[in-house]
């Protein structure tokens, strides 16, 4: 076994870990795999009120299962886990080096260029709270209402220019244009999501980048609903960051990301304080280190960065494969859908805009968080039904011409543990409650939704631990 040259020459001081070894685009040259990556669990069968049935998952946007490939990263990496950048032992430099090459694939998965920095996070939520800390003070954001609350919100300390839900791509670029024209500043940041976690609707981000440069701001990309279906490429969005999650890219072992420009990555507050973000430690003071380690004090998430580096390999392998299954799924379930009376696909630019596999709907006369229920208790499928995080949006998409408002919408969201069987019975259900109504009786109570009589789904399992 070759393991790397020690990355941390001052690893027992527990000061700064060292610049990441691997800068590089890409790592090596991946042929594409034309089979579709399997996932942990794609055998589940869950209780319904009819007996057994395979699981439909259509609730991939909320937190996806774990590969194959990752949980079988994880188990090797588990073998000889140790400290990372911390020890001398061999096991300890073994995991060490896993975790800068990781931070390495992570950078190639990315697309980020010659110096970026890629630092490992929790999630999303926990990337831009970084980089709202890191922001030079004085610095304008602008976000449009559309964005999931972890990317409208953590901005608060800044000048906010709250951009309305546009209408169209057209729409949306004049608004922050006109933003941008109204509110110069010296240091300003767009903040645009590459997805909608509601409707799926992918935003052009190079429009967005190129028309933020032109005014000498920066952009920041939510990738949160990109990162499983398509590619990230900040080289080629000539985008400034970009965040993503793991536990939505097949990888849910608490690791995400937030990639892009050093600069005021190395110049603001380090996020987490503590061993492993200092250069030195006297009475005099503190001198903070510079790059990813600056903000990844304490002791780092190896495990979650290794099973993230293990899907995002996987990903780039199949990702011809894993476009064409989700689109094929993606037009079956919008057709279904469209035939079955009183329902209403939401969308932010109209129903030709492309999208991933993420569908939220309502139907009319029915309670959505009903419908969901429905959908679980009576046909074993899995979806999420409220605002998904994303009040503003949805509140807007909803608001019918009389000003009424349905509350909330059902969001079904397709990815590599979804079948075509899923959606089909996805489709049937709906039409089947439309046309028959539920197959059981359901009151409403204080916390919501409930059988009358016993629930199939309050069975005893025994604990994983
Ligand atoms: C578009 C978008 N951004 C950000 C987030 C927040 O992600 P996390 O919960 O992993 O921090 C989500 C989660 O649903 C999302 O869909």
């Amino acid at each position: 076994m070759s393991v790397l040259p020690s990355t941390h020459p001052g690893a027992s001081l527990c000061g700064a870990s060292p610049a990441p070894l691997v800068r590089a685009r890409a790592l090596h040259v991946v042929p594409e795999a034309r089979t579709l990556p399997t996932v942990v669990g794609s055998g589940l069968r869950v209780p319904t009120l009819h007996g057994d049935t395979a699981y439909a998952n259509l609730d991939h946007a909320a937190s996806t299962p774990a590969l194959e490939t990752v949980k079988a990263a994880v188990d090797r990496a588990l073998e000889t886990y140790s400290s990372v950048h911390r020890g001398a032992g061999f096991a300890s430099r073994l995991t060490s080096a896993w975790y800068e090459q990781a931070r390495a694939e992570v950078a190639a998965f990315v697309g980020a260029r010659e110096g970026e920095s890629v630092i490992f996070t929790r999630t999303t939520t926990d990337s831009w709270a970084l980089l709202s800390k890191a922001l030079p003070s004085r610095t304008t954001v602008f976000v449009f209402g559309t964005e999931h609350h972890s990317t409208l919100l953590p901005w608060g300390r800044f000048r906010t220019v709250r951009l309305p839900v546009p209408q169209t791509v057209e729409d949306a670029h004049a608004l922050l244009e006109e933003a941008l024209t109204d509110h110069p500043s010296r240091h300003r940041l767009v903040v645009v999501t590459a997805a909608s976690n509601v409707t799926g609707e992918v935003w052009p981000v190079e429009r967005f980048a190129a028309l933020a440069h032109e005014h000498g701001a920066r952009i920041a990309v939510d990738a949160a609903q990109l990162s499983a279906h398509r590619t990230i490429d900040l080289a080629a969005w000539d985008a400034d960051y970009v965040a993503f999650s793991g536990h939505k890219t097949y990888a849910p072992y608490g690791a995400g990301v937030l990639a892009g420009r050093s600069d005021w990555l190395d110049a603001g507050d380090p996020y987490l304080l503590g061993g492993g973000a200092t250069r030195s430690v006297t009475e005099d003071g503190t001198t903070w280190a510079t790059g990813p380690a600056r903000h990844e004090g304490g002791s780092p998430n190896v495990i979650g960065a290794i099973a993230l580096a293990a899907a995002c390999s996987t990903i780039s392998r199949h990702r011809e494969a894993i476009e064409e299954h989700e689109a094929r799924l993606l037009g079956r379930l919008r057709a279904g859908l469209d035939e079955v009376a009183g329902v209403e696909v939401l969308s932010i630019f109209g129903d030709d805009s492309d999208r991933v596999g993420v569908v939220a709907f309502t139907i009319d006369g029915w309670d959505s968080s009903l419908v969901s229920q429905v959908l679980s208790v009576e046909h074993g499928i899995g979806v999420r039904d409220g605002k998904f995080c994303a009040h503003l949006l949805v509140d807007e998409l909803l608001e019918d011409p009389w000003g009424e408002r349905s509350a909330t919408a059902v969001r079904a969201s397709i990815g590599l543990g979804s079948t075509l069987e899923g959606v089909e019975r996805l489709v049937a259900a709906v039409a089947r409650l439309v046309e028959h109504g539920t197959d059981a009786q359901w009151t409403i109570t204080e916390t919501g939704w409930a059988l009358e009589g016993a629930d199939p789904r309050d069975v005893e399992v025994e604990r994983p631990w």
